[in-house]
């Protein structure tokens, strides 16, 4: 088969684990031949190709970012666009597309495969946001990258008895903050699933302080919402993506404030930014990524298109791109209820506002 791979929308450590296990296991089982398109539907678009053979996957195992380069690039809001996708496809002769990719890249992905290109999605995304899969690849690579800078932040806190505020990526769903919150030990953990009062959240602290603690960690989700917000996330005024995305941020350096308002205790905002998605992945999603990569050219020679690679129960299976697409995976109930056992105060539910 002639096999096309892109990686769309943020980059995410373990991109390239995937394009090297698609790209040997084609070559070494199957006798494929592989087309890479560069930086996300752009490279369709605008027919932007590089050659993709052992040579060119040596060494990438360990390197962050993708060696396809990518981009936020939505074919439908470009003058035929999708028309421009299947053209290039067809002028490659591709059997099969691999996108590997978030909510956004896998939606492009079901499009055009309902236009009639032969398209196999792999899930990617620090978020782990993405439905129908267990994990997505880059998670946890993010949360360690998280959980190294609380540790780091909790010294500094204990030196100067401060009160700091740490804010996580995610978008709408509140795992990385969950996770690494939990991992790095912090005292209390604000998620987009749960609209947050201030009030309660500068009361815990004030507790725990009274007991006779002279620091805290707080751990807040980009997407986080004050309760007495009118349920929208902060976002930084920089307009939105080509998927219709504000660019969400903020949140912790108005918390920081509001918190030594109320408290009086010195306080200090911590943006992690795209630090989160730099550098190595972990060995956890080296492995990860690999097995989807492999799972994707096994489906791709099995025919079934307009299907993703999925994690369930530690099986890599092939579900419906739809069914991955239809809703965002936020954090449930059921792990929040669990996180809640950690703490004395406020935790994670009882931060809800009334
Ligand atoms: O979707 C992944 C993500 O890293 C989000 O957590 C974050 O809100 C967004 O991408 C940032 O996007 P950009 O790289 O375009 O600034």
């Amino acid at each position: 088969m002639k096999i096309g791979i892109l990686t769309g929308g943020g980059d995410c450590p373990g991109l390239n684990a995937v394009i090297r296990a698609v790209v040997r296991k084609g070559i070494f089982h199957y006798r494929d031949e592989f087309v890479g398109f560069m930086e996300g539907w752009r490279g369709l678009i605008e027919d932007k190709t590089m050659a993709l053979d052992l040579d060119a996957v040596g060494g990438i195992l360990p390197r962050g970012g993708t060696i396809l380069r990518t981009s936020r690039t939505n074919p439908s809001k470009r003058p035929d666009g999708v028309q421009r996708c299947l053209a290039t496809l067809a002028k490659h002769k591709i059997d099969a597309l691999v996108a590997i990719g978030g909510d956004d890249t896998l939606s492009v992905a079901q499009k055009l495969n309902e236009a009639g290109a032969k398209v196999i999605g792999v899930p990617k995304t620090i978020d782990n946001d993405l439905g129908g899969t267990d994990y997505t690849f880059g998670f946890d690579t993010a949360c360690n990258i998280v959980c190294e800078a609380i540790d780091r932040v909790h010294t500094t806190a204990e030196a100067h008895n401060r009160v700091m505020v740490v804010e996580v990526m995610g978008r709408d769903a509140g795992w990385i903050a969950l996770y690494s919150g939990i991992a790095g030990g912090a005292d209390v953990i604000l998620i987009p699933e749960r609209p947050f009062d201030v009030d309660k959240v500068a009361e815990s602290i004030r507790h725990r302080h009274e007991r006779g603690r002279y620091f805290s960690i707080i751990v807040v989700a980009e997407g986080a919402k004050f309760s007495d917000g009118a349920g929208t996330p902060s976002v930084q005024d920089m307009g939105k993506d080509e998927f219709g995305h504000a660019k969400l941020g903020g949140v912790a350096n108005i918390l920081a404030r509001e918190i030594e308002k109320r408290t009086g205790y010195e306080t200090r905002a911590v943006v992690l930014g795209h630090i989160q998605r730099g550098g190595s992945p972990s060995a956890f999603d080296r492995v990860l990524a690999t097995r989807y990569g492999l799972g994707a050219i096994d489906m791709a020679h099995r025919g079934e298109f307009g299907c993703m690679a999925a994690l369930r129960a530690d099986k890599i299976i092939s579900i419906p791109l739809k069914e991955a697409i239809s809703r965002n995976r936020t954090v449930d109930d059921e792990m929040i209820n669990i996180a809640d056992g950690l703490f004395e105060e406020i935790g994670v539910k009882e931060a809800a506002g009334k």
